[in-house]
């Protein structure tokens, strides 16, 4: 249903009521310390009965709906042909408007399979900011990945409404540089993660697509957080604010010539994903290749149960009333913050809150890890888990063997969806506000192992003594 925001302000309360609840361990600052030095300061490390309030990721941490559970229980585990299989098509279609459909067991796994189709060695892959999994399977495929995303997106400060934004004078020249054989898709996320959860905008899209249709070149889309992006269209563009989310998500998606969906966010699964194509060939080729990874592409790694979850999470998903809860949260958090002086993304993302560690702690250096470092004072602090996104999250250059040095510093506060309460963001506000008046004191970070693929998950660190 569409929410009507102009005339009169809803509050953002939730449109449910709790069932089901999972007790958490309150733990003591001892415990903290103990358990972070076990965990080498990396909140990736530590187990999640240490964490207090668990603001590691929006993904997979959704809470399912009754509706959602009672799904599973018609979960059909044949090995071909599941009924969930098709009822999972069938929404796909509906909302998102793709043709073909390859389950995957969750995001990644979808970009491994179109990364492999559409990507040759030596080629070019723009997009608008990086992602850590989608970037890595383009790199193993042999293509290069080239940020086009607008300045505005790597300052956190800017207050631009669409940070998410392709600038098109970047990928024009490197079509010039290039030749548009050697650029085989856009590799387009809508909400853009890296970036603080930051929109695209309908005019932007629709003006990617133009350019895109005359070079003929391809739009893969990464959806991951669709519904999110099209609450902020509806808010902030204008000619929009009568449409529905549903209604924007599909024209969003007419734009796009196929999509990989990492179904733990936007659509409240705790595990499961597709790659979804307009295109029959590279359908047929996209069923033929997930055998060898995923499993048949009619489960695709998936449970039946897990598939019809994520049916029904997606016409949940796309509900006014739902995202307007879910981003009226995140700005409840946000606001609090940017209120008490914290140094913050702006304008607010759709699934969490990114303080930037470059201003909250200015006396170090961006190889004393910075968001690294913040991320474990504030479990420290209270228990709350966060995420490092800046330089340890950005890795190293493949060629030169270097680090990449990202603008942006980030810890990320990913709020999990339908899962904590009010009162839970004013602990993890207080936690924050608290080290932010003690800054001076969080000491900076040395990296004593490191993975070579997607280090932030399991590198350890050790504090430099002050
Ligand atoms: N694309 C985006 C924009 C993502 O945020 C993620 C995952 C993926 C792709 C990969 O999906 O995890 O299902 O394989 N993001 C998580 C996060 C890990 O915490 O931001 P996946």
């Amino acid at each position: 249903m569409a929410v009507q925001l102009k005339n009169k302000r809803p509050s953002w309360a939730e449109p449910y009521k709790i069932k089901v609840v999972e007790l958490v361990r309150m733990t003591s600052p001892e415990d903290r310390r103990k358990a972070l030095e076990a965990a080498g300061y990396n909140t990736f490390l530590l187990r999640s009965g240490q964490v207090y309030i668990d603001l590691l990721t929006d993904s997979g941490t959704s809470a399912m709906s009754d509706r959602q559970w009672a799904g599973m229980m018609l979960g059909d585990e044949a090995y071909a042909g599941s009924e969930n299989f098709y009822h999972l098509e069938a929404v796909i279609r509906k909302y998102y408007g793709y043709r073909h459909v390859i389950p995957t067991h969750q995001g990644r796994g979808a970009e491994n399979i179109i990364s492999q189709i559409l990507i040759k060695p030596g080629d070019i892959v723009p997009g608008n900011m990086y992602f850590t999994t989608t970037r890595l399977h383009q790199e193993l495929a042999g293509g290069t990945f080239a940020d086009i995303i607008i300045d505005e997106a790597h300052d956190p400060r800017s207050e631009f409404p669409f940070k998410g934004n392709v600038d098109l004078a970047k990928l024009d020249a490197l079509v010039k540089q290039h030749g548009a054989k050697k650029i085989p898709y856009v590799s387009l996320a809508t909400s853009v993660n890296m970036a603080g959860g930051q929109p695209v905008s309908m005019q932007n899209l629709k003006e990617l697509y133009r350019y895109t249709r005359k070079h003929g070149i391809r739009i893969i889309h990464d959806m991951t957080r669709v519904a999110e992006n099209a609450w902020f269209i509806k808010q902030r563009e204008k000619g929009y604010a009568k449409k529905s989310v549903a209604e924007i998500v599909r024209e969003i998606c007419s734009y796009t010539d196929g999509a990989t969906m990492s179904a733990k966010k936007d659509a409240l699964v705790n595990i499961g994903g597709f790659l979804a194509v307009n295109d029959r060939k590279i359908y047929q080729e996209a069923s033929n290749l997930v055998v060898v990874y995923e499993g048949l592409h009619t489960y695709g790694g998936l449970a039946g149960r897990d598939m019809e979850a994520i049916a029904i999470g997606i016409t949940e998903s796309v509900d006014d009333y739902h995202i307007h809860a879910r981003i009226g949260q995140v700005e409840y958090l946000g606001n609090k913050l940017r209120d008490a002086g914290v140094p913050i993304v702006l304008p607010i993302g759709g699934h969490g809150i990114f303080l930037d560690a470059r201003r909250f702690l200015p006396h170090l250096k961006q190889l004393e890890f910075p968001a690294q470092a913040l991320a474990a004072a504030i479990y420290l602090d209270s228990g709350v888990r966060s995420m490092e996104r800046g330089i340890v999250s950005a890795g190293r250059n493949k060629e030169t063997g270097d680090h990449y040095y990202p603008p942006l510093e980030l810890v990320r506060l990913t709020i999990p969806r339908r899962v904590y309460t009010q009162a839970h963001m004013d602990v993890v506000a207080e936690s924050i506000e608290r080290v932010y008046r003690r800054r001076r004191s969080v000491p900076g970070l040395k990296m004593i192992y490191e993975p070579k693929y997607l280090r932030f998950f399991q590198a350890r660190f050790k504090p430099f003594s002050k």
